[in-house]
């Protein structure tokens, strides 16, 4: 679904941000990503969405090389991919609802469905009745609540979660994780950057560290056939889909991580 192949970054400064990243990543996964201040995971989620292109390598995401594909088909790429920025990004002098609304036009969405959208959404990421205020009028944690909101409101297969534990107290972080965790069991693929360490040992999945923009360790927690149910997203590598309808619909309980190491920079 996701492949990094031998990517580097390279700013106009010289800095080498990404050196040689090599992953993928399967329909359905929960990946985190760990690294210090600076190591390079926002600059790889800017890559999956094709924000940026990288200096050298190929990223590929349901058969789709992102260094190839024209300008204009770039909003095809952002479909697939929801963002959770690290500041938020969420618009200050608009509600909720209106935020929400924005990204929802963009996906194509009529009015009357949009309205039935936001309750649900709302509803789902645990702030019902807040959709008529303005984030200044929220916590944080509803603030962050609010953007994965939006970030998930068009049903992007992919969910990419930059630090959205960064400035929230340890109970309400948890309870953002577990968000994060159900909208991963219904299927959507969530890679998630953090410095937080403490939330790896809830990661059912994966856990990739980066260390000064290279990939030091890709812990893998469970075996494939513990996989989870069937993806319910449109537009998925049909081989990968294929291989998770194989698998058993029961989800089984998380086991702890560091049971698989995955083979670091392997060449394709
Ligand atoms: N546009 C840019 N031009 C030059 N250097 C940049 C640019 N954007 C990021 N960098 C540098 O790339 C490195 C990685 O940045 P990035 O934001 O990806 O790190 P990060 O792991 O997300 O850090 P944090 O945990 O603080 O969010 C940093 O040294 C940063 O200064
Ligand atoms: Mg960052």
């Amino acid at each position: 679904m996701i492949d990094f192949s031998h990517v580097t970054k390279t700013y106009p400064n010289g800095d080498i941000v990404l050196d040689d990243v090599n992953f993928s990543v399967s329909p359905g996964e929960f990946v985190i990503i760990t690294g210090k201040s600076g190591a390079g995971k926002t600059t790889l989620g800017r890559l999956l969405i094709r924000d940026l292109l990288p200096t050298k390598g190929k990223i590929v995401i349901d058969g789709e090389d992102l260094t190839k594909i024209k300008t204009k088909n770039v909003s095809l790429i952002r479909r697939k991919v929801g963002f959770v920025f690290q500041d938020y990004k969420i618009i200050p002098d608009k509600t909720v609802n209106e935020n929400i609304t924005i990204a929802l036009e963009i996906a194509g969405y009529n009015r009357k469905k949009i309205a039935e959208k936001i309750k649900n959404l709302l509803d789902m990421v645990g702030i019902p009745g807040k959709g008529d205020l303005f984030p200044g009028q929220l916590s944080g944690g509803e603030v962050q609540r609010a953007a994965i909101a939006r970030a998930i409101a068009a049903d992007p297969p992919i969910l990419f979660a930059d630090e959205p534990t960064g400035n929230l107290d340890q109970e309400t972080s948890i309870e953002i994780f577990k968000l994060l965790q159900k909208i991963n069991s219904d299927g959507t693929t969530i890679i998630m950057a953090t410095h937080d360490v403490t939330l790896i040992n809830l990661n059912p999945d994966r856990n990739i560290h980066l260390d000064k923009g290279k990939i030091i360790s890709d812990l893998d927690g469970k075996p494939d056939h513990t996989k989870q149910s069937e993806p319910r997203h449109s537009g998925l590598d049909p081989e990968s889909s294929k291989e998770e309808s194989q698998t058993t619909q029961t989800i089984p309980p998380k086991p702890k991580l560091k049971k698989y190491k995955r083979k670091i920079n392997k060449t394709k």
